[in-house]
């Protein structure tokens, strides 16, 4: 990513006091006894976990209860139970555009009323979304409004470069090919101004090629400053591109570590070869 294009992440924590002693890394996230239950299901029980900067994998069978964790870390699901904070935020239980403005985002596919509209119209309406309460007091503060649409419309354009989509700003979103709609998807949470984007599985049903481009724009995003967890099918992938891995299982967090600790981990083994589907 050329230097123009370089979005950096804007989070005023404190993150000297935040660092792990070992590592020297700041923890995004701290979940504490996070529990969600939908009806009979306890789809996660007392999760606890630290989330440092820089990329993190998710992993765990189906079932474990990993997007439940990404939709009560973003507010689109209430935790019944537990803590989590961002920084120093207690964001547990607040809605999905409070969350997004404290910095963290997850990418959802394109919905099918947004399919019409050009891949632009998609990048413009993603900041609207997540900060339109601003935005309407702008506009009503008349010339400021033009000036942060301006600048908004540039950093759409800058973000798609970065994603080389530039060349499709114009074309329908639904024309797009899987992979690059999911390079469309990250775009439009790039374009919220996050710390920490949650992917949830981006690199499922993309051609080999895009999805080396996916993971190398997000190894570029992580050097800028940005963090991400990652959730994906292929533990290949995750163990050769992350730093830090989480394995959960039935609603719990079974071990986090680096790559070679999780893949010689026995439990982690018996999780994946124990007649679940992973
Ligand atoms: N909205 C929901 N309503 C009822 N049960 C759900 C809902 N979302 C998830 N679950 C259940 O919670 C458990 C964890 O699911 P999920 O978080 O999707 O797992 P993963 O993403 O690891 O495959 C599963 O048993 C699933 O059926
Ligand atoms: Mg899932």
């Amino acid at each position: 990513m050329s230097e123009q294009n370089t979005p950096t992440p804007t989070s005023d924590a404190t993150q000297t006091e935040n660092a792990d002693q070992r590592t020297g890394r700041d923890a995004i996230l701290r979940i504490e006894e996070v529990t969600k239950q939908f009806g009979g299901i306890t789809a996660l029980d007392s999760v606890n976990l630290r989330v440092d900067s820089g990329i993190t994998g998710l992993i765990g069978p189906n079932g474990a209860g990993k997007t439940t964790l990404f939709n009560c870390l973003t507010g689109f699901h209430k935790p019944d139970n537990g803590r989590i904070r961002l920084y120093e935020t207690d964001i547990t239980g607040r809605e999905p555009p409070a969350i997004a403005q404290q910095g963290m985002v997850r990418t959802f596919q394109i919905p099918r009323e947004l399919a019409d509209m050009t891949v632009f119209e998609n990048l413009l309406l993603a900041p609207m979304n997540q900060h339109g309460e601003r935005l309407r007091g702008a506009w009503a503060r008349g010339d400021q409004f033009v000036e942060e649409e301006q600048a908004i419309r540039e950093r759409a354009r800058e973000i798609a470069t970065f994603f080389e989509i530039d060349h499709l700003l114009n074309e329908p979103a639904g024309s797009l090919s899987g992979g690059q709609r999911k390079l469309l998807e990250i775009a439009r949470a790039l374009l919220t101004d996050p710390d920490i984007v949650l992917l949830d599985e981006p690199l499922a049903g993309v051609n080999p090629t895009l999805e080396q481009k996916i993971l190398s724009r997000i190894e570029d995003l992580v050097e800028d400053g940005y963090s991400f967890l990652l959730i994906e099918h292929d533990i290949d992938l995750i163990m050769d591109n992350c730093e830090r891995v989480v394995v959960m299982h039935q609603g719990g967090v079974l071990t986090t570590g680096s790559p070679d600790d999780v893949k010689s981990d026995e439990r982690v083994i018996e999780a994946y070869l124990g007649g679940d589907d992973v």
